[in-house]
């Protein structure tokens, strides 16, 4: 029996470029201090980015997991924040597209450190690829980031769109960031959540809103997490409340996450 059941939070968007990765390396320090232990998953497995977030050069990745090389305990990285991170390879084609096998052993291995951590978060990498469905539906919490580009708005959809018709998921959790003015929040989330009501027959829930910053540049040019630097600007106070309403709503964690998932999954075989 399980002592311990890790929550699931993965972090997707349709488009990319709207502001995943720079929102889980921030809200995963948020969550430190909120003494969560934290473990973050670089899962654009074939395009990598939150260690250069943190300023780091992994000498292990998920490619040297897959390939039996390395276990998971050995590939994690430690920032300077001491934040535990799965670091993704950058270049490797062949990991875009993840096997049956290659999934069946992330979770075999993330299984191995349930007891090591109580949230999994994972930065699921743009697009709809079954990469990015895959570690959607095995979560307990998802999270998708719009900003109020109609673009943005329109692959947000689609994802969700497939996440519920192929997968069953209907819980989403939205993040509106790069907003200008609190008019223009709502208003991108009254056009995602219509359309997903109308179209899908599902509400979306309000999880909060990011300003747009200049300085979120500055900080990833400086290879330093943003909430370290401007710890008290509107941005960093604005996610500590989204990591705080996050944490205040209690997920059955029995109901989804991987061991749901991998049954879901071997039963589809
Ligand atoms: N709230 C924000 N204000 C200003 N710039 C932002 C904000 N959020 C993200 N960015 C910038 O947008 C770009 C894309 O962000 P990133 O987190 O890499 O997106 P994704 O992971 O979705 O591709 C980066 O240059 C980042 O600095
Ligand atoms: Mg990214």
């Amino acid at each position: 029996m399980k002592t311990n059941i890790p929550r699931i939070i993965a972090v997707s968007s349709g488009k990319g470029g709207v502001g995943k990765t720079n929102f889980v390396t921030n809200i995963a320090l948020i969550m430190k201090s909120l003494q969560r232990r934290v473990l973050l998953m670089d899962a654009d497995v074939g395009l990598s980015n939150i260690d250069i977030m943190f300023g780091i050069a992994p000498k292990y990745n998920i490619k040297h997991l897959l390939s039996g090389e390395k276990s998971i305990k050995d590939i994690i990285a430690r920032t300077s924040e001491g934040i535990d991170i799965i670091p993704a390879s950058s270049g490797i084609r062949e990991l875009t597209q993840l096997t049956y096998y290659n999934k069946m052993k992330i979770i075999e291995e993330l299984e191995t450190i349930d007891n090591d951590y109580d949230i999994f978060l994972i930065d699921t990498g743009a697009g709809i690829s079954d990469n990015v469905t895959f570690f959607c539906s095995a979560a307990h919490d998802n999270i998708v980031i719009v900003t109020p580009e109609p673009t943005s708005i329109a692959d947000a959809y689609a994802l969700i769109k497939v996440l519920y018709k192929e997968y069953g998921e209907n819980n989403f959790r939205i993040v509106v960031n790069n907003i200008k003015n609190p008019k223009e929040a709502k208003e991108t989330f009254r056009k995602i959540s219509m359309v997903a009501e109308r179209f899908l027959g599902i509400n979306l829930d309000w999880l909060g809103v990011l300003p747009y910053d200049e300085k979120v540049k500055d900080a990833v040019i400086a290879q330093k997490p943003y909430v370290s630097l401007y710890p008290t600007s509107d941005f960093s106070k604005k996610l500590a409340e989204i990591a705080r309403q996050l944490l205040k709503r209690e997920v059955d964690l029995f109901k989804g996450g991987m061991q749901f998932f991998l049954k879901k999954a071997l039963a589809k075989e």
